[in-house]
């Protein structure tokens, strides 16, 4: 199976470029984020107490995550229910950000991600994909662009879903989960060693498309990787 790792900070435009990266490559394409989003709307749906160990044990014995392909689009559904757009809103985001923080939170995501990697041909983007979810995948991209590119993206986002946010709030709530997904102690955000560090701040989404593509064409070509 060939898996293709994609990390990078949030709004680095991962989600719209590796699923059509995935498309091209006839691979599927996997979403983490959604998982600690499903874990974040559980959070927020229950009134957790993160910091309460015992109320976290409660809350992460209580769901059951799955993701399903419905024509190459993931869909995420938690305890049976399709939450795939409700775990969109910047409140879902933050407290993503919050629980992915917590060792425990990652752990009970961690089978569910490498399950999908043993049985398909992936491009799976996250934080700590090429670092530790998947760290012999045969090809691993650090995506990014400047804070002021990524919050004009999400806020683009944002407009075209009809959400009504402020530019200002979501520079500044970019900065605050660069600061905590990067400075966190565990599977902080960093680029693995083997990673080839894609810049896509001046790139249009059709160029990022390309350059990811070629990525993965000239890297398992150079590693001879039969595909
Ligand atoms: O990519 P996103 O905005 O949907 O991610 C939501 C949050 O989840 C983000 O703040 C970081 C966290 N995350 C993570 O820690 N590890 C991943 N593999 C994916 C997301």
């Amino acid at each position: 199976m060939i898996s293709v790792a994609i990390d990078g900070p949030a709004g680095a435009g991962k989600s719209t470029i590796a699923h059509k990266a995935a498309e091209m490559l006839g691979y599927i394409y996997v979403d983490t984020g959604a998982l600690y989003r499903t874990v974040g709307i559980a959070a927020i749906r229950k009134n957790t107490d993160l910091k309460n160990k015992a109320e976290l044990k409660e809350l992460l014995d209580s769901i059951n995550i799955e993701l399903k392909f419905e024509n190459g689009v993931q869909k995420v559904f938690l305890n049976g229910e399709d939450v795939s757009e409700k775990i969109r809103t910047p409140e879902c985001g933050m407290m993503a950000s919050a629980v992915s923080a917590i060792k425990e939170v990652r752990e009970f995501l961690l089978d569910t991600q490498r399950g999908l990697a043993a049985k398909n041909n992936v491009i799976m983007d996250g934080r700590d994909i090429g670092t530790v979810i998947l760290p012999n995948a045969q090809v691993k991209i650090f995506l990014t662009a400047s804070p002021e590119v990524r919050a004009k993206r999400r806020y683009d986002e944002f407009l075209q879903k009809g959400v009504q946010v402020k530019y200002e709030d979501v520079l500044a709530d970019i900065i605050v989960r660069d600061k905590n997904d990067s400075e966190r102690e565990i599977a902080p955000l960093k680029p693995a060693e083997d990673s080839v560090i894609a810049d896509t701040s001046n790139d249009t989404l059709r160029q990022a498309i390309d350059k990811v593509v070629n990525i993965v064409k000239e890297t398992l070509k150079t590693k001879r990787v039969i595909v």
